[in-house]
């Protein structure tokens, strides 16, 4: 990293299983050139024009070669040992932030691959060192009282969809310090809390969404398809 860049911003997305979380996210990856995705669901690998990663040592290959000015969503699909997999995503990653700016990581599910206490290894250095570097950070949750806290304290977005459990809107009424009552209870709506500008809006999804404009899906080497790496134009 050499030159300044324009700071980065954390989310945190939290609502209930069906909430419209993943549904908020594919709107907003729109807006980015450059995405990696923690996609432990399989879900953003079958949208168009994003490639789907399975293994790290192709993830790794396709960030390196990634050529700039171009769009690269990126969806790993991790398999086997998670944390694992999930501390060299990260690192893969941060590096890729690092070189370029405006760089976005999406991690869906994080109570899977993060305790409910501090953010581990290089999860917690993408949280605390990525917005130095423009990085874009999106973590999605379930319920944040069982993923990381280092990602709630961080954040500057925090967006929360339906919680339906009584203890769960309590518990981020609290941390977001705002009255319980304004916790949505219906899926696809959503409060926005910008701890930048201060302030607290609702909104809702709709469909259908423009995310996946027409193209084809592409796997790439280690997905599904199975071909040998190939030379990105
Ligand atoms: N393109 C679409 N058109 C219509 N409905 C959709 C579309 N995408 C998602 N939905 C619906 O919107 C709701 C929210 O879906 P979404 O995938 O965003 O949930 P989520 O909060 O990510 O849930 P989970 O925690 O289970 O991943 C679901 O009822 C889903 O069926
Ligand atoms: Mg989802």
């Amino acid at each position: 990293m050499t030159t300044r860049r324009e700071d980065g911003q954390i989310y945190l997305i939290a609502g209930a299983t069906r909430s419209g979380k993943t549904a908020w996210m594919r709107r907003n990856l729109l807006q980015h050139e450059r995405a990696l995705i923690w996609d432990v669901e399989g879900e953003w690998s079958q949208l168009p024009n994003t490639y789907t990663v399975t293994s790290v040592s192709y993830l790794q290959e396709l960030t390196q070669a990634a050529t700039p000015g171009k769009q690269y969503h990126i969806a790993f699909v991790p398999g086997g040992n998670l944390k694992k997999q999930f501390d060299d995503f990260c690192r893969i990653a941060f590096n890729w932030g690092n070189k370029h700016d405006k760089t976005a990581v999406v991690v869906e599910e994080l109570a899977d691959v993060t305790p409910p206490g501090k953010a581990p290894d290089a999860w917690g250095i993408v949280l605390r060192r990525g917005c130095k570097r423009g990085m874009r950070v999106y973590g999605i949750t379930n319920r944040p009282a069982e993923s990381d806290k280092t990602i709630i304290a961080q954040a500057a977005h925090l967006i929360v969809f339906e919680q339906r459990r009584a203890l769960d809107r309590e518990y981020i009424a609290k941390e977001l310090q705002i009255a319980v009552d304004q916790i949505p209870t219906k899926q696809l709506i959503y409060i926005h809390k910008n701890n930048l500008e201060r302030t607290l809006k609702v909104d809702s999804i709709t469909f259908p969404q423009e995310y996946a404009p027409p193209g084809v899906r592409r796997d790439y080497a280690g997905g599904a398809c199975k071909r040998p790496p190939v030379v990105l134009e």
